[in-house]
């Protein structure tokens, strides 16, 4: 008797701990104040004690002893939860079947939005261009513009300043959806909306009919007020427009079979390309994309003339670009400025903002000036390069840190009177740039964060500049140590011998 007791009263604990689970735990959002759902508890609302469906008894303490509330909850996608809650009902016969009772349909409704919610796509086309209505007037006389950044998944909107309104400055919002459901066979879709004061959560709800259609906006980070497009604070009134598509293609070689890496060394982003698009990234998220729109003949098969459409971050516009290939795995890369307007067309000639050079990722070559390089400041060797083989590179940067930094030698080349390395640092991965004149190596001079080219190094301040006195190759001690033994001792063959021997044996 006693044993079939304990087990009903486990058996009780656990389903009531179970039934009463609340399955959307984690940090949301409720008109930006943080509210942290447990498995059995949702903010300071209270611990669940009861559970059918979607409603909920919960309880807290309270000075006037145990409040009671009624909950229940909306499920309208992962990230976003609407509720209604009652008042806190100081009665400890309170139950499940008194809630649905009490939860009668004019409780306000509450949002909660999942904080740091992963972007989904958003429902609805980029690019359109828009007019848009608020409760100031409508701003028609002007069209607006929506348009993808490059992270795939956050939109720009511009919208114009229009005569009609004229409290209402242009502004460039961004977009990141984070749901979208249907309730009552409307479309609605939740995001968080920044500009340069920081982030918003929203709530939209879209109409659309073909090509066209209606965004309607709620005035704040709730959803109960937008039962219908006419409830919307902010009203778009939208038209599809169609997207850019690249015209010509990247050279081939930049990608060729498979896909290929290129690093930055400018930016250390890394670069792919594909027939008329390319894409910069770091992280793992696009920063700058290009497509290719025309390309512009060229007097070498080494320099490639291209006129681009570029959405960098969330500013698009049309870019020229210049590229040199330096080798089959380095590439120097040119820039124009950016123009918001297709107005220059022409780009056999445009002026240079920004230079880099593009390594491809995995690539290695022998490094040039092999041996131990001295300077008069130190006692030991302050480069040495292609001792331990002939792709590394050892430096020091610092007298009392003798033990130095390996590199790697990863491509070099002459450039007018300058010869370059580039190297990398095996700890950091960082790409660097050296610099010496090919006929006196003398003085080394190395730049990070740079591209590897004349015009750039030289208007750079170098990292690092090295000062050689003197230079030897990489074992010379044995070598030399030799030659004057050999000299000194002319007259013993037999001692001639032995060194021989040594040498030999040090050899193996
Ligand atoms: C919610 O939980 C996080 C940790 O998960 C904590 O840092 C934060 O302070 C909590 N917020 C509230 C309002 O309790
Ligand atoms: C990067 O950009 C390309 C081209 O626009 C797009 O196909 C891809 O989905 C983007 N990736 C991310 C992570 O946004
Ligand atoms: C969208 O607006 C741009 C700039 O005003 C215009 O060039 C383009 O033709 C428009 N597209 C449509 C479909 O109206
Ligand atoms: C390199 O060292 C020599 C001799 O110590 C000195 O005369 C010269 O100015 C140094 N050059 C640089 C660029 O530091």
């Amino acid at each position: 008797m006693l044993h079939h007791i304990i087990l009903l009263s486990v058996v009780f604990v656990l389903s009531q701990g179970s039934r009463c689970r609340l399955p959307w735990t984690g940090v949301w959002l409720e008109n930006g104040n943080e509210l942290n759902i447990t498995h059995n508890s949702i903010g300071n609302l209270g611990n669940c004690v009861q559970k059918s469906r979607d409603l909920y008894l919960l309880t807290s303490d309270t000075s006037r002893g145990p409040c009671y509330r009624c909950l229940i909850t909306f499920p309208v996608h992962e990230n976003v939860l609407h509720y209604k809650t009652t008042q806190c009902i100081f009665d400890t016969a309170m139950n499940l079947e008194r809630c649905s009772q009490l939860m009668s349909a004019d409780t306000s409704m509450h949002t909660l939005f999942r904080k740091e919610a992963i972007p989904v796509p958003c429902p609805i086309e980029a690019p359109m261009n828009f007019t848009y209505q608020t409760n100031q007037g409508i701003c028609n006389s002007r069209t607006s513009h929506l348009h993808r950044c490059a992270q795939y998944d956050r939109l720009a909107l511009h919208y114009q300043a229009c005569p009609e309104i004229p409290n209402r400055e242009s502004a460039i919002w961004q977009m990141e959806c984070i749901g979208s459901w249907q309730s009552f066979g409307l479309h609605y879709f939740a995001a968080r909306v920044g500009y340069s004061a920081g982030e918003q959560y929203r709530c939209f709800i879209h109409d659309k009919s073909g090509s066209s259609g209606r965004i309607g906006e709620s005035a704040d980070a709730g959803c109960q007020e937008l039962t219908h497009i006419g409830a919307a604070a902010t009203t778009l009134h939208y038209r599809q427009d169609s997207p850019v598509h690249s015209a010509c293609e990247f050279p081939e070689n930049m990608y060729g079979e498979k896909a290929r890496n290129w690093e930055s060394m400018l930016l250390g982003t890394y670069h792919r390309m594909y027939h008329g698009s390319w894409i910069s990234s770091i992280k793992g998220r696009n920063d700058t994309v290009w497509t290719c729109l025309q390309q512009f003949p060229t007097d070498s098969n080494e320099h490639f003339t291209y006129r681009t459409y570029v959405t960098k971050g969330c500013k698009v516009g049309y870019q020229c670009v210049r590229l040199h290939m330096r080798k089959p795995h380095i590439v120097h890369v040119e820039y124009g400025e950016i123009s918001p307007s297709e107005s220059f067309a022409d780009c056999s000639e445009f002026s240079v903002e920004t230079r880099d050079t593009l390594i491809l990722h995995g690539s290695k070559e022998a490094c040039p000036i092999g041996g131990k390089h001295y300077s008069s400041l130190c006692p030991g060797p302050i480069l040495q390069v292609g001792c331990s083989s002939k792709y590394s590179m050892n430096l020091v940067r610092d007298c009392s840190y003798p033990e130095g930094d390996e590199l790697t030698c990863v491509a070099n080349f002459k450039h007018e009177d300058n010869d370059f390395i580039i190297a990398r640092d095996s700890l950091s991965r960082q790409l660097f740039c050296m610099t010496y004149v090919s006929d006196r190596i003398n003085l080394l001079r190395v730049y990070d964060r740079v591209s590897c080219e004349e015009v750039s190094v030289n208007s750079a301040t170098p990292y690092l500049s090295l000062n050689f006195s003197s230079s030897d190759s990489c074992s010379p001690s044995l070598l030399t140590g030799f030659l004057y033994s050999a000299t000194s001792d002319v007259a013993s063959p037999h001692h001639l011998m032995l060194l021989i021997l040594t040498f030999i044996w040090n050899f193996l």
